[in-house]
């Protein structure tokens, strides 16, 4: 089995922007050298290729649309955002769902550029369509658990399971990441114990006073 991916999404929280984003970037290579596991960072747009370009760990966009480069405005692509640096992208958070039509779109695009397309999701019905899609990973999420501190791992383990399943019925391929709520090392294992290759979230780490000790925490039981 590949490393676990601990993905760390910055959103748009004043505690993930410019300096502050730095210095999240700066405690997850650190604990990802210290611990072995693959520690990645999903900054706002305008950090992205700083970021990518001052530390060695994979950064990915928060969304990227499916259109070309050309004469398209106010749109990211993914060729942008592989010039800026980034290893690959979420598509459909919650927080900025699309059409189908829409993440497939998306997935072709990253592929093309050979980045990494995680598609989220928020029950095993969409998981498993999102599989159909053939992404690198699918990120369940319950939003209803979404940025509360109420973790999936504890609140809701069987969605996680059941999405497992259902990834794995479409595409064998698809890893899985759960997400929303998660803070602890406890939470992860959970997770990882349950079938998925790793964790999306944010808040715990971006609103930390001290990022490395909950980074630290993440990655403690694996
Ligand atoms: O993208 C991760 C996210 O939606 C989960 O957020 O704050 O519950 O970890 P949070």
């Amino acid at each position: 089995m590949s490393s676990p991916l601990i993905l760390v999404n910055l959103k748009t929280y004043k505690e993930g922007m410019g300096a502050r984003a730095h210095a999240i970037a700066t405690a997850a290579q650190m604990v990802a050298q210290e611990s072995g596991v693959t520690i990645g960072i999903a900054p706002s747009y305008i950090d992205l290729h700083p970021l990518a370009h001052h530390f060695m760990i994979p950064v990915y966009a928060q969304h990227v649309d499916g259109t070309e480069p050309g004469a398209h405005t106010g749109q990211i692509t993914a060729h942008a955002i592989k010039t800026a640096g980034a290893s690959g992208s979420l598509i459909n958070h919650s927080e900025r769902r699309l059409s189908l039509a829409d993440i497939e779109d998306s997935v072709r695009a990253l592929k093309a550029q050979k980045l990494i397309a995680v598609i989220c999701s928020n029950n095993e019905r969409t998981s498993a369509g999102a599989a159909a899609l053939e992404p690198d990973y699918v990120a369940i999420e319950p939003p209803e658990l979404i940025g509360s501190g109420v973790s999936v791992s504890k609140a809701n383990p069987e969605i996680i399971r059941r999405s497992v399943a259902a990834v794995h019925a479409v595409n064998k391929n698809v890893k899985v990441l759960t997400g929303a709520g998660i803070q602890s090392g406890e939470c992860v294992k959970i997770a990882i114990d349950l079938g998925t290759d790793g964790v999306l979230l944010a808040s715990s780490v971006v609103k930390a006073p001290e990022p490395a000790v909950i980074l630290r925490d993440l990655v403690s039981k694996l």
